[in-house]
């Protein structure tokens, strides 16, 4: 009787870390971080909806490029990419000698992005296969991080910003486009929206300065921040004062 009872004790203690582990990050329910509910990851069965040609003009990607200001010869992370619909687009801005690093947690995605991206004429990119709370990106290399309807459903989201702040370079920017919450006529679902206020919450948790929010899109907004360079540590500073 008492081994059984110690079992049991054994299966629940296990059971609680697990989920402590899996959910700790948010806070109070699962799915909840800083107040907002974390939607739930597109898969890739629906890929195709983000190839839909009406997407041209209901969320005008060149003019979405345009204000991103791109150079040749730019590291540029395509965060979430999916098919590739940016892939391909940022890749001709920053080409020849500039690359992009698009960043997927779904396999099924890179491998369609791969076809779609070359059938472009696009070869300066690297697939990079990430996992929800690491862009497995290398660090202090990145000009400018882009997240096209991605963030909102991150399931890690802080773990995922850590990652993007150290994948950025000293004066790198990191760029959020969502459907707009404060406006009742996008057509989404309001889990799938954020507003500018949420997104500067949980952006500036981190050393991460607004820079501007941009509101030509007919859906979305721009949001730009740019990394904060974290203060040095004073080279005689004792152990107590630092
Ligand atoms: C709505 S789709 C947008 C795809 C692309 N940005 C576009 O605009 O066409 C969101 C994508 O983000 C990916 N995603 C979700 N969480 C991710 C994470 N933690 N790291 C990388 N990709 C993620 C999903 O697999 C999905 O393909």
């Amino acid at each position: 009787m008492k081994s059984f009872a110690a079992a049991i004790a054994r299966v629940l203690f296990v059971a609680l870390v697990w989920t402590s582990q899996v959910f700790g990050q948010n806070e109070g329910s699962p799915g909840v971080y800083q107040g907002r509910h974390i939607a739930p990851v597109m898969g890739h069965q629906g890929a195709e909806w983000l190839e839909r040609p009406e997407r041209q003009a209901e969320e005008r990607p060149d003019v979405l490029l345009e204000a991103l200001k791109l150079k040749p010869g730019m590291s540029v992370a395509d965060l979430g990419a999916g098919t590739g619909y940016f892939t391909w687009r940022l890749g001709k801005l920053v080409a020849p000698r500039g690359s992009i690093y698009a960043v997927e947690i779904q396999q099924e995605m890179l491998d369609m992005l791969a076809t779609n991206v070359i059938a472009h004429g696009v070869t300066n990119f690297h697939s990079v296969l990430g996992t929800v709370s690491d862009t497995r990106l290398p660090a202090n290399k990145i000009d400018l991080v882009l997240m096209v309807d991605v963030y909102h459903e991150f399931d890690h989201p802080r773990e995922m910003l850590q990652s993007i702040y150290r994948s950025l370079k000293p004066d790198g920017k990191v760029v959020f486009v969502e459907y707009r919450a404060e406006d009742p006529t996008v057509p989404i679902k309001r889990v799938h929206k954020m507003s500018v206020a949420q997104v500067r919450k949980e952006a500036e948790l981190f050393p991460l300065k607004w820079v501007e929010t941009i509101e030509t899109l007919p859906r979305q907004h721009i949001i730009i921040f740019q990394k904060k360079p974290t203060l040095p540590t004073p080279r005689n500073a004792s152990p107590a004062q630092r």
